[in-house]
């Protein structure tokens, strides 16, 4: 594996591998890895010729500094991880190599990007859809690969990749979970012992409604879930939705779609975690 810390070093190792005729993958991320982001690693590695993994806090998604600023990083773990995946190059530029200038653009991508996560995190999506971007004009992969447990962030990059008419695959990848449900996520480490002992009882709220939701209806389920979960120490729900799991606009029966999402955002005291699970997909 090859560390890579600037755009000329990255496009000089992916064009030589795309004129060799071999494919090349990208996963996106940033950092503190877990066995979540290891999961994509692994599917890109079986399915890619040349694995690019980024690893780049990305300051123009974060609305909120202290996030930021708290934002775990451990660089020396990450590479040991990436090089027992299979990944060929790691990417870690500093944020002047990324953004030499500020970024202006703004992107409008739509219903997808405005709901949920849109409106909780005004701007969030713009950032991604800034870096990503930035990422896949560096790269030109054939495939990209992104977690469902950022449900909604997979729709944004969808319609991104569609306004400008990139060439790319966006291989979504299956949420991993720790033994108790709980969705893996780099800002579990930030929960205290008793938060996390709490934490398991958001995806179980979730996996109990998949029952629940056979003999209720959708707005009866989202007050279940939001009831129970607000029934926990320290946890509030910012948000459940239940939505179209292709346009994420929220669905009013069950018989509206034959995909569809419950999406959760959940402070567990001041971490704010999210989750999903679909009720029913083609
Ligand atoms: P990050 O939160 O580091 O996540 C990187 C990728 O790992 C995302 O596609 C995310 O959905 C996936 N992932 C995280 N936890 C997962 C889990 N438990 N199971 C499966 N996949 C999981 O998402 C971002 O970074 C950023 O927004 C990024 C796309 C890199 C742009 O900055």
């Amino acid at each position: 594996m090859e560390r890579i810390t600037t755009i000329a070093d990255l496009r000089r190792c992916v064009d030589a591998a795309r004129n060799d005729g071999r494919s090349i993958g990208l996963v996106p991320t940033m950092g503190a890895l877990h066995v979540g982001h290891i999961s994509l690693v692994e599917r890109c590695v079986a399915e890619n010729d040349i694995t690019v993994v980024s690893v780049f806090v990305n300051p123009t998604q974060f609305n909120d500094k202290r996030d930021l600023e708290l934002y775990p990083r451990t660089p020396d773990e990450d590479c040991a991880l990436l090089e027992k995946a299979g990944c060929t190059y790691v990417f870690t530029p500093s944020v002047e190599e990324v953004y030499p200038e500020p970024d202006t653009r703004v992107f409008d991508l739509g219903g997808v990007a405005e709901v949920m996560e849109g409106r909780y995190r005004p701007g969030h999506f713009n950032g991604v859809a800034q870096i990503v971007s930035k990422l896949f004009a560096m790269v030109s992969p054939h495939r990209a690969y992104f977690g469902e447990k950022d449900f909604q962030q997979i729709a944004v990059i969808r319609a991104m990749v569609a306004q400008l008419q990139l060439d790319v695959e966006i291989v979504p990848c299956p949420i991993v979970r720790e033994a108790d449900g709980l969705a893996l996520s780099s800002r579990n480490t930030r929960l205290t012992a008793q938060q996390r002992i709490n934490a398991p009882r958001i995806a179980d709220t979730l996996f109990k409604s998949l029952t629940f939701a056979q003999s209720h209806t959708v707005d009866e389920t989202i007050r279940y879930v939001v009831d129970t979960i607000n029934d926990v120490p320290e946890m509030r729900v910012e948000y459940y939705e239940i939505v179209d799991g292709i346009t994420l606009q929220p669905v009013a029966q069950w018989s509206d779609s034959n995909y569809i999402v419950g999406c959760i955002t959940v402070y567990n005291g001041e971490v704010r975690l999210i989750d999903n699970i679909a009720y029913c997909r083609p």
